[in-house]
């Protein structure tokens, strides 16, 4: 394993040239080492030093380090009062003014989604509580992550019974079906969620959105100036009256965002209600 100092210095060194921030990483950083150690047993490197010099003489190599910093961890549910929230304050306002502007659709994005545990529980909330108050309403969930193997774990839709310990139970047993050791989403659930291999850095899903959550990425792990510049592609992309729904831990950069706080200890925010249909 590599010594926490030896790790500490290698992250306070390479983190700002990948725009990161090391305090996003803290909690973290023993998966990270982890990574870097089996790197640099692949390209036969005795030392963290000498992955710095490695990393000096080929440019192409920052990319594969920026891919040991993805921090796949997620869960079901994940932060309870939030999709408590998403549940009875917040699909149903968006489902009444989708409703008023004579749409058909709620549409949300899930940026950095994982396995797919954050869109699935949207679906689930949707169709376990809220499809039938709202029957001529569909809900359309678009989830990115920049992780093939992710999006991989995210369309297959087996999981551990362990990321769904937040999951009320009676969801559960109605939205998945036991296949051995691992629990599989029924099809009626999946088919509202599209996976997207994407970028945040560099794109968004096409369309706007009545519902974004960002939660333990952008505003975590990114540092400020990439923070500012991707939160201007996520203001871009809220439909005017739709919600951001960040992780409660989380903050926003300073910036124009035309937001609002909606819920603030639980990182909800909401874009200004435009007369004219947006
Ligand atoms: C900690 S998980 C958060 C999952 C979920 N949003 C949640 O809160 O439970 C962060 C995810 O962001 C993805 N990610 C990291 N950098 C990204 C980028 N530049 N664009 C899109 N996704 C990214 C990682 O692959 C990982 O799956």
């Amino acid at each position: 394993m590599i010594p926490d100092a030896d790790g500490l210095q290698f992250l306070q060194w390479c983190l700002p040239r990948l725009h990161l921030r090391w305090p996003g990483f803290r909690k973290v950083r023993r998966q990270v080492y982890k990574r870097i150690k089996r790197r640099l047993q692949e390209l036969v490197l005795p030392s963290l030093e000498a992955y710095r010099v490695y990393l000096e003489h080929d440019p192409s190599e920052w990319g594969t380090l920026d891919s040991l910093c993805w921090i796949p961890i997620s869960r079901f549910y994940r932060d309870r009062s939030v999709f408590q929230h998403v549940e009875h304050e917040i699909l149903p306002q968006l489902a009444q003014l989708v409703v008023a502007r004579r749409e058909s659709e709620i549409r949300c994005w899930s940026a950095g989604c994982a396995g797919g545990e954050e869109p699935y529980t949207l679906a689930i909330i949707w169709r376990q509580g809220l499809a039938t108050r709202f029957p001529t309403l569909r809900l359309r969930i678009f989830a990115t992550d920049i992780d093939p193997q992710a999006i991989h774990r995210a369309e297959r839709g087996y999981y551990r019974a362990s990321s769904m310990k937040d999951l009320p139970t009676e969801w559960r047993t109605q939205a998945f079906v036991t296949i051995g050791d691992e629990l599989c989403l029924k099809d009626e659930y999946r088919a509202a969620v599209t996976f997207i291999l994407q970028d945040i850095r560099e794109r968004a899903p096409e369309g706007r959105f009545h519902l974004i959550l960002c939660r333990n990425l952008v505003f975590t792990y990114f540092d400020e100036t990439l923070q500012r510049k991707t939160m201007q592609r996520i203001s871009d992309k809220l439909a005017s009256g739709g919600a951001l729904i960040i992780g409660n831990l989380e903050s926003l950069p300073d910036g124009p965002w035309e937001i609002q706080p909606w819920l603030t200890r639980l990182g909800v925010y909401r874009k200004a209600l435009k007369t004219q249909r947006d």
